[in-house]
């Protein structure tokens, strides 16, 4: 989004400071060109958002409004994505350890993928236990598509053998359909080995089409080019489509596929919101330049300590200074809260400095470490701006903590 030094300020003394910024009209127009691009090749394709990876709700509306299902991994998420007005039918219910809200989510048609043997034995009971129901379940599948490491995630095919070999003797249970996601994997290769190994998965276990495939997410999505450029290769939705929507379209050629889900989370949502901070401070230590500025790397994500985020600064008016390298530091008290280092360019305090694609993993992940989490706004497309996470305060960090001791 294009800032000017007016419009910063005046949302900062608005909204507090830091402040992130959802761009609702870039999200949209990026949700649209991700499925569409897919839908084109496969007409039942179909996106899941990743809830965990910004469940604002005000997003995760964005999303429904769009067409998603919601993808969730806890009892919250699941009770958010119902608020927000999710029928049981449109969420699908993964993670390692859904506890009784998963087995619940289960009974009431949910679609629950589960992560091992010991989960799928306690969907078994629920079903058994109520056997006028008819209920269905999905296998999350470990793949090794020599991604080189052992992922904790999922079953493997001797576990996935022994669970429909368990179904098969359940009369109201049935297996409908199959889940993965290989993390560390974004290329399109790796998306092709995944896409084969299901639908060869799908072949050997399936009488027919199963319900769904669920390839997971992994997608690097839309971002700037100066930012691509740290990435490698970086494959475009159309190169993804080919290897995902574009094999199952070719393997079920009748059109009684299974419906394709993928669950997207920063391929949506990390470009389309930004961190707009101030610097508080400048200061030269043994010949090192640090400025402080009001958020922490807390607010970024985890990315910013992988990669170089994409920076803007808006002078705010004072004589700025040309820095060779400059760190910019966070609030926090921890020698590595480093925002961006080595930043080469014009600054001064009270410049402002807006951070891009902190959409993942950043406020969903942001502790009370020292301050408590800042404001988030929309920016509607008609150029209004609209709060959608109000500032954290005191109480809302100290209200469960007990400050007398009760015992009499
Ligand atoms: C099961 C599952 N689905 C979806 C996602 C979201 O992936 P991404 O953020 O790469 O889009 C993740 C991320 O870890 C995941 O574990």
């Amino acid at each position: 989004m294009k800032h000017t030094k007016e419009k910063i300020e005046g949302l900062l003394e608005r909204f507090g400071a830091p402040l992130n910024i959802f761009d609702e009209k870039g999200f949209a127009e990026n949700y649209r060109r991700l499925y569409e691009t897919m839908a084109s090749l496969y007409g039942k394709y179909q996106i899941a958002y990743s809830f965990k990876t910004n469940y604002t709700p005000y997003i995760c509306l964005a999303a429904k409004k769009l067409g998603a299902y919601a993808e969730v991994v806890s009892g919250m998420e699941y009770a958010l994505a119902r608020q927000i007005g999710y029928e049981e039918r449109q969420i699908i219910f993964n993670g390692p350890d859904k506890g009784v809200e998963g087995i619940e989510a289960f009974l009431r048609g949910c679609i629950v993928n589960v992560d091992s043997l010991d989960e799928l034995k306690a969907v078994q009971r629920a079903a058994e236990a109520r056997p006028d129901g008819e209920y269905r379940v999905g296998l999350r599948v470990n793949l090794d598509i020599g991604q080189g490491f052992v992922s904790r995630f999922g079953m493997d095919e001797t576990d996935v053998e022994a669970a429909f070999r368990i179904v098969s003797e359940v009369k109201n249970l049935r297996i409908a359909g199959l889940h993965c996601h290989i993390s560390r994997c974004r290329g399109k290769e790796a998306w092709r080995k995944r896409t084969e190994y299901m639908l060869k998965l799908a072949d050997r276990f399936f009488d027919g089409a199963p319900e769904y495939i669920d390839l997971g997410s992994g997608m690097f999505g839309s971002m700037a080019p100066e930012f691509a450029a740290q990435f490698g290769e970086v494959p475009t939705y159309e190169e993804y489509a080919q290897v995902t929507a574009g094999l199952v379209a070719a393997h079920y050629p009748s059109g009684n596929g299974p419906v394709l889900f993928t669950e997207p989370g920063t391929t949506l949502i990390n470009r389309f919101a930004e961190c707009a901070t101030r610097v508080e401070c400048i200061k030269a230590i043994n010949g090192c330049h640090f400025a402080v500025l009001n958020a922490s790397e807390h607010n970024l994500g985890e990315t910013c300590t992988l990669k170089r985020l994409p920076v803007t600064v808006i002078p705010g008016g004072a004589p700025q200074t040309a820095y060779d390298s400059i760190d910019l530091t966070g609030y926090t008290c921890l020698e590595q809260d480093v925002l961006l280092p080595a930043y080469k360019g014009m600054l001064a305090k009270g410049d402002y400095v807006i951070f891009g694609n902190t959409g993942g993993y950043s406020t969903v992940l942001k502790p009370p470490f020292i301050r408590p989490d800042c404001a988030m706004v929309a920016a509607k497309p008609n150029g209004e701006y609209a709060l959608i996470k109000k500032a954290e305060t005191f109480s809302d960090i100290f209200r469960n903590y007990v400050f007398e001791d009760g015992t009499k």
